[in-house]
């Protein structure tokens, strides 16, 4: 009989792709992957580390499938990912239900790990001993970042049309709040050849945008491949998935400011299927954070990039990551921040409250916020962000944006659903056979973050 097994996410969208291809290589050995817990043999919980509330939330989802386990005992328990990379088997002996801890570089493992864990069981089955010890494996493992390729594409019935592909692994950039170092261990590149190889092969099954994903993906290659006539590893990427044949658009995330040099801002103007549209994490507009953040730039030189990129690229929609209440935040600095804000526009921002980590040197500072703090200044800043979104999708009412159609939105009324070049969303009554279509929408109505369109191709 198939295993079924469940695999919940948490945390971003390299998370979402680790995910995905432990799935595909899974159903590759004989399970089955089923889209939520109630039948399921085997529960991986693939996990985040980068604040602490998305720790706690696994470890929360955990304790209740633990007494799940008590009235199904064959049921089987994992953690995955980077909670499972730095915390280990430390994780299993408070969870004793905890069946497999696998790592950030180890995950191709997991198909190997559960077929040793039910044979296991069958060999057992006279003696049955719930204190069969838990199987953690979070190696370090050369290559390892070629071992993210496989996909799942499709399997609702309904064709994909975009697709995640992993470009690198890890980060060596040490920002001192952040533990991503510490969990996806330094940065290791796919070659080129390999990763051009990856997206023709989803081209050919109908994917029309790929997302490059690393943590850090504007380092891609600068050890191994180097600069090129100028060109950084990471552009020399570009051009080369550009010259995919039915590809349609290139997006890539997340990069570091540093990382837009004049090669890559020529990119925005040269390769036309790269979307105009860049994620900036900024963390903070105070010089003197940004120097304790170790984040190797000032507010001004953020600045000067974001100019240079819009007068490439006019069109250039701009999100940002925003730290609040990182420790000795001063009102001056937080100030530093909102005026930012407001200076900048941005189309998107993902705003954190500081969350101390382990081994991080900004978990040691002292000066450290209250909850209470942090949160007064999260919300100072929602609301410079809320404004600004809200004000820049009613600009858009009345015109026609390009979308590719990807499919239908079950959370919005059903209604089929596109991103716009610039990434935004936008929703429209229509149907499944717009799936795929680069279509042009008039938009009629806006929200803080939903454009509401009409397919304008009815119109022409
Ligand atoms: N370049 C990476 C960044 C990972 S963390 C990537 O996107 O893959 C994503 C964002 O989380 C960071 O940009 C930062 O804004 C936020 N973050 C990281 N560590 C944090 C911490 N300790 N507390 C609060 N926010 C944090
Ligand atoms: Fe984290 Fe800074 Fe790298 S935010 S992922 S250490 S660039």
């Amino acid at each position: 009989l198939m295993k079924k097994v469940y695999i919940k996410t948490y945390g971003c969208q390299m998370n979402e792709r680790d995910s995905e291809a432990v799935a595909a290589m899974l159903r590759a050995r004989g399970y089955a992957i089923i889209p939520s817990e109630a039948d399921a043999d085997v529960i991986l919980l693939n996990t985040c580390s980068v604040r602490d509330l998305a720790e706690q939330k696994a470890i929360g989802k955990m304790t209740t499938l633990a007494h799940l386990k008590r009235r199904k005992p064959d049921l089987v328990l994992g953690y995955l990912g980077c909670m499972a990379q730095s915390r280990g088997g430390a994780l299993a002996e408070k969870q004793s239900a905890v069946d497999l801890v696998v790592g950030t570089q180890r995950f191709h493992h997991v198909p190997d790990y559960l077929d040793q864990i039910f044979t296991r069981r069958c060999e057992d089955a006279d003696s049955y001993d719930e204190e069969l010890k838990a199987i953690v494996d979070t190696a370090e493992e050369p290559g390892s970042e070629s071992t993210i390729r496989d996909h799942v594409l499709g399997t609702n019935g309904n064709r994909q049309v975009t697709a995640f592909v992993s470009i690198m692994q890890g980060c060596d950039m040490y920002c001192s709040f952040c533990i991503v170092p510490y969990t996806r261990g330094s940065e290791r590149s796919r070659p080129i050849a390999e990763i051009v190889e990856e997206i023709q092969q989803l081209v050919d099954q109908g994917v029309q945008e790929v997302t490059l994903l690393g943590q850090i993906v504007t380092s891609y290659g600068r050890k191994d491949i180097g600069k090129q006539d100028g060109k950084s590893a990471f552009v020399q990427l570009l051009e080369a998935v550009h010259e995919v044949e039915g590809l349609e658009r290139i997006r890539f995330t997340s990069p570091h400011p540093k990382g837009f040099g004049d090669d890559l801002i020529q990119a925005y103007r040269d390769l036309p299927k790269l979307c105009e549209h860049a994620h900036l994490p900024v963390q903070s507009g105070s010089n003197r954070l940004l120097k304790a953040m170790n984040r190797g730039y000032t507010r001004e030189w953020y600045l000067r990039i974001l100019d240079k990129l819009r007068e490439a690229q006019p069109k250039i929609a701009i999100s940002t990551d925003i730290i609040v209440g990182f420790p000795g935040e001063t009102e001056e600095d937080f100030e530093h921040t909102a005026s930012l804000m407001r200076e900048v526009e941005f189309d998107q921002a993902y705003i954190f409250k500081y969350s101390p980590r382990r081994d991080t040197p900004a978990a040691e500072l002292p000066d450290q916020l209250s909850d209470d703090e942090k949160e007064r200044r999260n919300q100072i800043v929602l609301e410079i962000l809320n404004d600004r979104m809200a004000r820049k999708n009613q600009e858009l009412v009345g015109q026609t944006v390009e979308i590719l159609v990807e499919g239908r939105s079950e959370k919005a009324g059903k209604r089929m659903f596109g991103r716009t070049r610039t990434n935004k969303i936008v929703l429209f009554d229509g149907d499944e056979p717009h799936q795929g279509e680069l279509l042009p929408v008039c938009i009629e109505r806006a929200t803080t973050i939903t454009l509401y369109g009409n397919p304008a191709i009815h119109n022409l």
